[in-house]
C-alpha cells in the first residue's frame, strides 16, 4: 500500500514560452489523497499546468509545492501517466516496465517482487506481465502505465488525458477500475481531461480553465457525489449542465478570438452562460 497522498499548492503562477503567456496566476490548493480534475477545453493550458506541478515546466512566477517542499523539477513522488503508452520501453516486458523504476531506485529483489507482482494485480495485468507493450491493447498499455507509475509508490499522481485515445467502452472501464485504484492508494491524483463526464465520474473536484492564451483557473466545482458513479442520476445530470456551460463559454470565447462564430450560443438556450460563470465560483472545500 502507498503512503497517503501529499498536498499540492499551486500560487499565483505564471508559465511562459518565449513571448506567449500560457498560464496567468493560478491558484489551487489541493489536499492530499484528494481526486481533482482539470477540465477546460483543448489548446487551454491544462498540460502546461500539469506539466508545471510535475516540475518538467518551470514556472516564471509564483512556485508549485507539493507536501510544502518547493517543486524545482521532476520527482519519483510525482508519477506522470501520459494519453500514450509510449513512455513504455517496448523492449521491455510489462514485467520488466513496472520493476524498472524500483529496479533504478536500488529496491532490493524480493521486495521488488512483491511490488511488481501486487501493483500488476491491482492494473489486472498479472496475466500479461511477460508480453512486449507492441503485443498490448491499447487500454492494457495504459495498465501497464499506471502500474509503472504505482510501482514508485508515488504520493501524487499526474494524469494527463490518460483514457483520451481509447475506445468509448474501455474508456468506461479503466475510469471505474481507476476510482478503486486512488482508493486503495490513498494517493493524490491530478487528472486532466477535456470530457466532462470522465471528470464526474472521477472527481472530489473539478476544476475548469478559462481559454488560453493567459489562461487561469476558472471555476471550482465541489463533487460529492456517491462512488462508484452513475452519470444517468439526476446530481450528476445537473452538474455535467453547468461545466458544458462554463465550457462553452470559453469555445464561444476562443471562437470569437479567431474571428470565427459558431453560429450559436455555445453556453445553450436560456441561459447568461458567460456573464454568470463567475457566480459559479467555490471556494475549497
Ligand atoms: N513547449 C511549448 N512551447 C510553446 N507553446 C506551448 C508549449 N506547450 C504548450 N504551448 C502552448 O500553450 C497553450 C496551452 O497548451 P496545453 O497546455 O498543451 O493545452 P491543453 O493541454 O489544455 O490542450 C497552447 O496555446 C500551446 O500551443
Ligand atoms: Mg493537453
Amino acid at each position: 500500500m502507498n503512503r497517503s497522498g501529499s498536498p499540492v499548492s499551486v500560487r499565483d503562477v505564471d508559465i511562459r514560452f518565449d513571448d506567449f503567456v500560457a498560464v496567468r496566476q493560478a491558484n489551487l490548493d489541493i489536499a492530499g489523497g484528494e481526486f481533482v480534475c482539470l477540465l477546460g477545453p483543448s489548446g487551454c493550458g491544462k498540460s502546461t499546468l500539469l506539466n508545471a506541478i510535475a516540475g518538467f515546466v518551470k514556472p516564471v512566477g509564483g512556485e508549485v509545492t507539493c507536501a510544502d517542499a518547493r517543486v524545482t523539477g521532476p520527482d519519483v513522488s510525482r508519477g506522470v501517466v501520459f494519453q500514450s503508452a509510449e513512455a513504455l520501453f517496448p523492449w521491455l516486458t510489462v514485467r520488466q516496465n513496472v520493476d524498472f523504476g524500483p529496479r533504478m531506485r536500488g529496491v532490493g529483489r524480493a521486495q521488488r517482487s512483491a511490488a511488481v507482482d501486487r501493483y500488476l494485480a491491482m492494473v489486472g495485468l498479472s496475466h500479461s506481465a511477460d508480453r512486449f507493450p507492441g503485443q498490448l491493447s491499447g487500454g492494457m498499455r495504459q495498465r501497464a502505465q499506471l502500474a509503472r507509475v504505482l510501482a514508485n509508490e508515488p504520493s501524487i499522481v499526474l494524469m494527463d488525458e490518460p483514457f483520451g485515445a481509447l475506445d468509448a467502452q474501455t474508456r468506461l472501464v479503466m475510469q471505474v477500475e481507476l476510482d478503486r485504484i486512488w482508493r486503495d492508494t490513498g494517493a493524490t491524483i491530478v487528472f486532466v481531461t477535456h470530457d466532462i463526464g470522465e471528470a464526474i465520474l472521477l472527481g472530489d473536484r473539478i476544476v475548469t480553465m478559462t481559454a488560453g492564451p493567459s489562461a487561469a483557473i476558472k471555476n471550482v466545482y465541489p463533487c460529492d457525489l456517491p462512488r462508484p458513479r452513475d452519470l444517468t442520476d439526476p446530481a450528476s445530470a445537473a452538474l455535467f449542465r453547468r461545466l458544458r456551460e462554463d465550457i462553452g463559454a470559453e469555445v464561444a470565447r476562443t471562437l470569437r478570438a479567431q474571428g470565427l462564430d459558431d453560429g450559436h450560443d455555445a453556453t445553450g438556450p436560456g441561459n447568461g452562460g458567460e456573464r454568470n460563470a463567475g457566480g459559479d465560483r467555490k471556494a475549497r472545500r
